[in-house]
């Protein structure tokens, strides 16, 4: 596992930046993992500048999130389907019918899983996931919890997932408790994987991470000490409580 520490959340981001953009370049067809939240958004800023500015092209280029709350609008401002369109697809030139983010208003949930998975294969598997990373330790929304999904699945939100997302709603009671997410065998079979975090709030995760130690469902983050192709981007105080 690859460790970058950056000053602050910008050159963070920037960083995280650089390297999408070189891969975009290596392979202009590239399936890309993507991932919501805040952590992300100075990362989108910055490719929607090189997209603007230097010509960065996603004409080709496949995404499919990581996960979608169940039960949400997606023109509510909440749903990753409206943040996806704000944050990046509606400022890049990628092509709607290439981006794929779970379905949480599906009629038959499961199947939309299932179906989910098998998209991911049929393009060829996640060649650069995203990843944030939760207080708790999660990925996508693969919260602690003795067992973890290894497909596209349903799951219960974590109390702490709720009042760290609270924030962005207008009271706790309006967060969903469910969310589509991928699995965490969906998530270690991309070819490549960044993780970011920034803030205090992140830096008992990544040290626990970082230290490299223990391998446990309690700290979902932690199976990606598996994965031979792994970089963590981290601003100083995500690093706070270093190794
Ligand atoms: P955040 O969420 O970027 O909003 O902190 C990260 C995550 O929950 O994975």
């Amino acid at each position: 596992m690859k460790i970058i520490v950056k000053k602050d959340y910008d050159s963070m981001s920037k960083e995280a930046a650089g390297i999408v953009r070189k891969e975009i370049e290596k392979k202009k067809d590239i399936v890309l993992g993507l991932a919501t939240g805040s952590t992300p958004i100075g990362m989108y800023k910055e490719l929607i500048r090189m997209h603007k500015e230097e010509g960065l092209d996603f004409s080709h280029v496949v995404s499919f999130n990581l996960d979608e709350y169940i039960g949400i609008d997606y023109d509510n401002p909440n749903s990753y389907h409206y943040y996806m369109k704000e944050n990046l697809f509606d400022h890049i030139n990628i092509l709607k019918e290439n981006t794929f983010i779970p379905d949480g208003n599906s009629d038959d949930l499961e199947e939309s899983c299932r179906i989910y998975d098998k998209l991911i294969e049929e393009k060829g598997g996640i060649d650069l996931q995203i990843l944030g990373i939760g207080a708790n330790g999660h990925i996508g929304f693969n919260e602690p919890a003795e067992e973890l999904n290894y497909g596209t699945s349903v799951v219960d939100l974590d109390d702490r997932t709720i009042k760290d997302n609270a924030r962005f709603f207008n009271s706790i009671d309006e967060v969903p408790k469910k969310a589509i997410t991928m699995g965490i065998g969906t998530i270690m079979k991309a070819k490549k994987i960044i993780l970011m975090a920034n803030g205090k709030n992140k830096a008992e995760a990544i040290s626990k991470l970082i230290k490299g130690k223990k391998i446990t469902t309690k700290l979902p983050a932690t199976l990606l000490l598996l994965h031979p192709d792994v970089t963590v981007i981290v601003d100083e105080e995500a690093y706070s409580l270093g190794k």
